[in-house]
């Protein structure tokens, strides 16, 4: 939901072709985020006031190219830009840039960012959220004269900067006082960087409610005498956010939680002033401030998470980084730690796929193993969760385990509800994020509350996750990103590691999440003597997993045959129950989101309670039907639907040979246990609805008003 980047240089010479092709790679990198319009801005020839000032740091004039479209419409815009000297070189310079999901304001150049304050672009900024008060501040800016050229919430922020600067000029007020002032007065959710004509080479990055990671490149990385702030040995539960358990759960970081070897650039918290400060030994240095990591990961791994009223600033090389609550620095010590990210570049490449979600669809047998690295032991069956196993005892005690997510995430808490029924013994509850806040839903101290998320930054399962930490539940987050809000803002959790996830549509990262909440009921279960016969053999079902995954992939021939016989269709429904209903909504929801077409994913208990009256022998349809204890009742459905005309393609076992007999038109799975079933029979789905799309013309990594990272509520 937008994407943001920054880059400054100091004391490293970089020339304008470099500087925008950073910032212009940077936004590829982030256009999963949002890919209606973007923009960059950098510095220009012209000198402002010094016209023959030499020094690095002389002010100039602020380029700014915005363009509706995807990135490659503004690298286009960009390399077409007249009389500007691209070999021009700097030793100071900010660039900030944007690609933007619109939430106020049509996709268009003028509602694109960089925002600007006035035709002089004294002050620019890029910003990620939603200003909720943007208009009573309009009104107050025009009442003042102002005129607005955008219908963006953003351009309120960088014009009311403009207003603060005019007022206070004179007493020379710095960069970091001015945002400070500014975002004050701003409520919703943001994360926002800023460049100004008025403060070269200085750059102020503020968050609250939106991500923003920064990362550090010194020359010298190996700083003799460093201090480093913090070590951890997980990154869930450092945030000291509200929260009636943080007696018990929080501040657990200590020396003895150290990481080994760790050389950060030169880092000093100064407790008097609260401030976190960073510089390069010999002074040269690289920040990189991002909404996430894979567009920094290919510059430096060395990255600082910033959290909510953070204010960074960087001033002659130095990052400082302050606690903010409305305009005040908070007093509140500051501690950060300097986190080396493992993600490799090829990672968030797409290698020899033409797609990223073709790519992430075929990398699923080493997903799923990733999920499983470290924490499975086929030898001895024992299942280990690190980043939960201090708080197993309180959550066996729980009166109610509570899952809550949104989309895919949340298909992947109702796949997995009936197994940890089943191991835990435990009332279950599934919940869409939205929805439980939206009934003010009964949450107490003895709940486990589950939030699982791909991004760990969906506002709508962050809020929820604070309602129920309000309430004193303990919070364990699932996700897929290291560092992120979610896994930050978790008493306890477990990183799913499928590995990053770029394409828009969530695949990967669905059947990681079904397998972590698989190991998670595994290790709930350990205790129970009656379970280990049924623990026994999902385990052994778990090792075979990754070869059955790569036996699925090879139907993607018969798939895409039967792709082409869909894609003129305008309706999909897609039937099955028990362990396989969630595959449906799953299913059905790649259809949506890839082809546009309408789909529903129906359990087929409910069908002859209204759905039946849509099947015809016109009507498309996909019947997954697995020999496991819903077999007969499924058989029943498809009965049914054959009885008005219809003639479902069937997903079922390779070796149901009555099944296979009956429906000639079949994609076959592999058999394994009857709760992992729905890992294997998802895949079809998914390259079902991949070669759809591609069949329709869309583009399958990014489905049109969709964006990978949904920020806002
Ligand atoms: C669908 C999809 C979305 C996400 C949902 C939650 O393919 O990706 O439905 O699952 O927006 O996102 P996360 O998991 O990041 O919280």
């Amino acid at each position: 939901m937008c994407g943001i980047f920054g880059y400054l240089n100091y004391l490293v010479k970089r020339d304008r072709r470099f500087i925008a092709d950073i910032l212009i790679n940077g936004l590829h990198r982030l256009e999963y985020r949002g890919y209606d319009s973007s923009g960059i801005a950098f510095d220009g020839d012209e000198y402002l006031g010094q016209s023959d000032d030499p020094s690095s740091k002389a002010k100039r004039a602020c380029i700014l190219v915005r363009q509706k479209g995807k990135v490659e419409e503004l690298e286009h815009a960009t390399k077409s830009l007249e009389n500007i000297n691209w070999d021009a070189e700097f030793t100071v310079h900010v660039g900030i840039a944007h690609t933007r999901w619109a939430t106020h304001g049509e996709p268009s150049a003028v509602n694109s960012h960089p925002q600007r304050s006035d035709e002089q672009n004294q002050f620019v900024c890029v910003h990620n959220g939603i200003i909720t008060n943007y208009k009573d501040i309009k009104q107050y800016l025009t009442n003042k004269g102002y005129k607005f050229e955008s219908e963006t919430d953003t351009e309120v922020v960088v014009k009311l900067v403009k207003y603060l600067y005019d007022k206070h000029k004179n007493e020379k007020i710095t960069f970091q006082k001015l945002i400070e002032m500014a975002c004050s007065q701003l409520e919703g959710a943001f994360a926002l960087l800023f460049k100004s004509t008025h403060f070269p080479g200085e750059l102020c990055a503020t968050r609250r409610g939106s991500p923003m990671v920064i990362g550090v490149k010194c020359a010298d990385q190996l700083a003799a005498n460093h201090i480093p702030v913090m070590f951890s040995k997980d990154l869930f539960n450092h945030q000291n956010t509200k929260d009636s358990r943080n007696d018990v759960h929080l501040s657990e970081t200590t020396s003895s939680n150290l990481r080994g070897v760790f050389s950060p650039p030169l880092m000093i918290t100064d407790p008097t002033t609260s401030e976190l400060s960073v510089t390069g030994n010999d002074r040269s240095i690289e920040y990189y401030f991002a909404s996430d990591a894979s567009a920094i990961i290919e510059h430096t791994n060395q990255v600082i998470f910033m959290e909510d009223d953070d204010l960074a600033v960087v001033n002659n090389g130095a990052l400082t980084i302050h606690r903010t609550q409305h305009g005040e620095v908070s007093g509140q010590s500051v501690i950060r730690e300097i986190h080396e990210l493992k993600i490799e570049l090829q990672q968030i490449m797409k290698g020899n796929y033409k797609y990223f979600m073709q790519k992430e669809i075929y990398e699923q047998p080493e997903s799923v193993v990733n999920t499983m690295r470290g924490r499975v032991n086929f030898n001895t069956r024992k299942v280990v969760l690190g980043g939960i196993k201090d708080y197993i005892s309180e959550i066996r005690r729980c009166r109610r385990l509570i899952l809550i997510a949104c989309g895919t995430s949340y298909h992947s808490a109702v796949a997995t509800r009936q197994l940890l029924e089943e191991l835990t013994e435990l009332p279950v509850m599934v919940e869409l994020a939205s929805d439980f806040l939206d009934r003010n839903t009964p949450v107490f101290r003895d709940d486990v509350c589950i939030f699982i998320s791909q991004s760990g930054e969906t506002a709508d399962t962050i809020l929820a996750l604070r309602y129920c930490k309000q309430r004193g539940a303990l919070i364990v987050g699932f996700t897929n990103t290291v560092g992120s809000s979610i896994s930050r803002e978790s008493h306890c959790g477990v990183h799913i590691n499928a590995g990053p996830e770029i394409g828009v549509a969530s695949t990967k990262a669905y059947t990681s999440q079904f397998l972590a909440l698989v190991l998670f009921g595994l290790v709930l279960s350990e205790d129970s003597i009656s379970k280990e016969p049924r623990r026994r053999a999902i385990i052994d079902g778990l090792q075979q997993l990754p070869d059955l995954i790569k036996k699925v992939l090879q139907c993607d021939k018969k798939i895409r045959e039967y792709a082409e016989a869909l894609y003129k269709e305008s309706s999909l429904l897609v039937m099955g129950r028990g362990f396989n209903f969630a595959t449906c909504l799953e299913g059905a929801l790649k259809v949506k989101e890839l082809t546009y077409m309408h789909s529903e994913g129906i359990l087929a208990g409910e069908l002859k309670h209204g759905p039946l009256a849509m099947v015809d022998d016109n009507m498309p349809i996909v019947m997954i039907i697995m020999d496991d204890p819903v077999k007969t009742k499924c058989m029943n459905a498809y009965s049914q639907v054959q009885a008005r005309g219809g003639q479902p393609v069937l997903i079922c076992n390779d070796d149901d040979e009555e099944l296979i007999k009956l429906a000639n038109r079949n994609i076959t799975v592999p058999r394994t246990v009857d709760c992992l079933q729905g890992i294997l029979c998802v895949v079809p789905m998914q390259l079902l609805s991949f070669h759809i799309a591609v069949l329709r013309g869309y583009d399958v990594d990014c489905p049109r008003n969709l964006a990978k990272s949904v920020t806002v509520a």
